[in-house]
């Protein structure tokens, strides 16, 4: 496993892997790697020839008040995880080298970046769309892996590699997740054992509403319904909405297409992410994009 801090020495990496005819799978992290990277990163290794990983924890994706400067690390177990999985290339820029002084260019997703956390958390799909669009222009990659848990991101990834013409795919992997039903987040770590056990109410309220979606129910306030009444456990819940999975708008009447009922929502001071995919007829891999085009 090569290890790269800089750009200059990230290409020519990649260049020696594009030259063995290698097709460049690329899984961009903040660190603190769980099984759900793991599985990102297998995913990437069982469609692509060489895996790139990078890790950096992006400024511009926190507000002021979020927890930029207490977001875990540990670099070690992360480099020692990249190695067992046989990461080719391990991507591990600054800030500098990210954001030189002087940096000004941002990219500014629309309206898919409006509802859900993007009324909460304002600013946050234009740090994560530049920082993605940076570092695909860095590893140029030919398929990039994200996690279905950041539904939102990934469909704000998905408009801005259509919108640009960036030249990659995109893959989504289906949420890994505890023995329980808890969503894999680098965030558990901040749960006390009370919290942990209160935190499962939000994955529990997602299956309900599955439960009652495979049995026919398809009324978007009743499957809406399941969710709610299972999240007595979260201290703020900030949204719990059945949404349209590819656009992202609301789905008020029926579900007659591939939705999503997606969570955020504190515990303690933890804010957790969750989804679930209501897929009426197609498989839910094929939303997901697995194999998916730009
Ligand atoms: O999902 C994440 O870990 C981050 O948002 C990403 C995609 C690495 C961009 O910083």
């Amino acid at each position: 496993m090569r290890v790269v801090h800089n750009v200059a020495e990230l290409r020519i990496a990649v260049k020696a892997l594009r030259e063995e005819g290698l097709r460049i799978g690329f899984v961009p992290t903040m660190g603190f790697l769980h099984e759900g990277h793991a599985s990102l990163i297998r995913q990437c290794k069982s469609r692509c020839g060489a895996t790139v990983v990078s890790i950096f924890v992006n400024p511009t994706q926190f507000g002021p008040a979020e927890d930029l400067s207490s977001y875990p690390s540990d670099l070690e177990a992360d480099q020692s995880l990249c190695l067992k999985l046989d990461v080719n290339v391990l991507f591990l820029p600054t800030a500098a080298e990210m954001y030189p002084s002087n940096f000004q260019t941002f990219i500014e997703p629309g309206q898919v970046a409006e509802p859900l956390c993007g009324k909460f958390r304002p600013g946050h799909f234009r740090g994560v769309a530049t920082v993605v669009a940076k570092l695909f222009n860095m590893v140029q990659p030919d398929l990039a892996f994200f996690g279905q848990k950041d539904l939102q991101q990934t469909a704000v990834i998905k408009r801005m590699v259509k919108d640009l013409n960036l030249p990659v795919d995109i893959a989504v992997v289906p949420t890994l997740r505890e023995h329980d039903g808890l969503a894999l987040s680098s965030r558990n770590v901040y749960l006390s054992p009370d919290e942990r056990k209160r935190a499962l109410s939000i994955s529990l309220g997602l299956f309900a509403a599955e439960t009652a979606f495979k049995a026919g129910e398809r009324n978007a306030s009743d499957l809406l319904a399941r969710a709610n009444e299972c999240l007595w456990g979260v201290d703020q819940l900030q949204y719990c909405e059945l949404v349209d999975a590819q656009s992202l708008e609301p789905l008020v009447h029926q579900v007659d297409r591939t939705a999503a009922i997606c969570v955020a929502a504190f515990v303690g001071s933890t804010r957790l992410i969750d989804n679930i995919i209501l897929s009426p007829n197609a498989e839910a891999s094929g939303l997901l994009g697995l194999g998916a085009s730009t």
